[in-house]
């Protein structure tokens, strides 16, 4: 299965789906649908260009739109009518987006999907207000989904669970690059967790829509969204492995990731190997911030000398693995199937 192919296809009809509730300009009218009448007056003119003109800034430059996918065919498999449901793919789509915009600011980063980083393009004010309108916004469609009570407050209860921990996950990746804890002290299992909340979240979340649509029992939900959780973390590990390979591919500057001071799987395991000499140089750049190209080049070369790239693969492997062994069975078996199968390998085995 070309899964690339299918992404791309995806994507445009993701985005026509996006655009027919967030157009790209908006006027009066729109604003009332949104937010509600108002008794004096909105300022279309003005929220076109702190909000929509940087919005579609952003998603106009790319992005692989997965989480979405993950929506759609984990749906489909599962039998949900999407003639009704399909719009919640704008609100996962969002929210990833809005998390983007907001993580830039939160690690310094510049660029963002081959573009300035929107703090830097559009101003810090605009892009702080914009993340969380972005939290939000989409929320609208959920408020005039045609769904029972009951089915309503699971939906509304995924999102606040899974909004509350994507900013657990992102406090913990913070605390570390700014140095609060010495990154010795951090195990394997801190790590997955601040990946399952930084990481997992967006597609568990996109996993629990579609099974409580589904009807699923709890349980299920619960396995299903375990899944999704599990491919986001192996998502991770596989961005950040890429990230020190070239972080170019991605979209983002070299080195991005050691500039930031970021604690990876393979920071983690180097060490835990490392020699006293290479420990105390690792740490010791990871603190600098640096954007020097030899310093960076001195911490992948540590990172590599201890083969830490191999091992954070055949990690983010074998959560794949494992993970589908978990779900397989509750799975119906039909084409869908399949297409999660793929997607789940792609987590680890793509290249952008
Ligand atoms: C980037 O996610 C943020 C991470 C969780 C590493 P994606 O790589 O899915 O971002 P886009 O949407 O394709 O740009
Ligand atoms: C990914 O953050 C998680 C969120 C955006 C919530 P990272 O900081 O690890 O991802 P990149 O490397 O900036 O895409
Ligand atoms: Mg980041
Ligand atoms: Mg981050």
């Amino acid at each position: 299965m070309d899964i690339e192919k299918e992404l791309r296809e995806n994507r445009t009809r993701i985005d026509s789906i996006i655009e027919s509730r967030f157009p790209k300009n908006i006027d009066l009218e729109y604003l009332k649908w949104l937010a509600g009448n108002s008794p004096y007056l909105y300022d279309p003119e003005v929220i076109q260009k702190t909000v929509f003109d940087p919005m579609w800034d952003l998603l106009s430059r790319g992005g692989k739109r997965w989480r979405p996918w993950l929506f759609l065919i984990l749906a489909n498999n599962l039998g949900v009518d999407l003639n009704r449901f399909k719009d919640l793919v704008t609100i996962v789509e969002l929210l990833h987006n809005g998390s983007l915009i907001a993580d830039d600011i939160e690690d310094g980063a510049d660029m963002r999907r081959g573009d300035k980083a929107i703090h830097l393009k559009y101003g810090l004010d605009v892009a702080v207000n914009l993340s969380s309108a972005m939290y939000f916004m989409p929320l609208r469609i959920l408020m005039e989904m045609d769904v029972d009570k009951d089915i309503y407050r699971r939906l509304v209860e995924a999102y606040i669970e899974d909004m509350i921990r994507i900013h657990l996950g992102q406090a913990t990746d913070i605390g570390w690059h700014r140095g609060l804890r010495d990154p010795e002290d951090i195990k394997v299992e801190h790590y997955l967790q601040m990946c399952a909340n930084k990481t997992g979240v967006l597609p568990r979340l996109a996993a629990r829509f579609a099974a409580i649509l589904a009807r699923l029992s709890p349980e299920d939900e619960v396995k299903i969204g375990k899944f999704a959780e599990s491919i986001g973390i192996a998502f991770q590990i596989q961005d950040d492995i890429i990230n020190v390979m070239g972080a170019e591919k991605l979209g983002k500057s070299f080195g991005e990731d050691i500039t930031e001071g970021k604690i990876t799987l393979m920071v983690i395991y180097t060490l835990s190997r490392a020699n006293e000499e290479d420990k105390r140089r690792l740490k010791e750049i990871l603190g600098m911030h640096t954007r020097d190209r030899m310093l960076i080049e001195e911490a992948i070369s540590i990172l590599k000398k201890y083969g830490s790239i191999e091992y954070a693969k055949e990690f983010a492997r074998n959560i794949i693995r494992r993970s589908w062994e978990d779900v397989e069975g509750i799975l119906p078996n039909n084409e869908y199937k399949e297409k999660l199968r793929s997607l789940a390998n792609f987590m680890v085995e793509r290249e952008f």
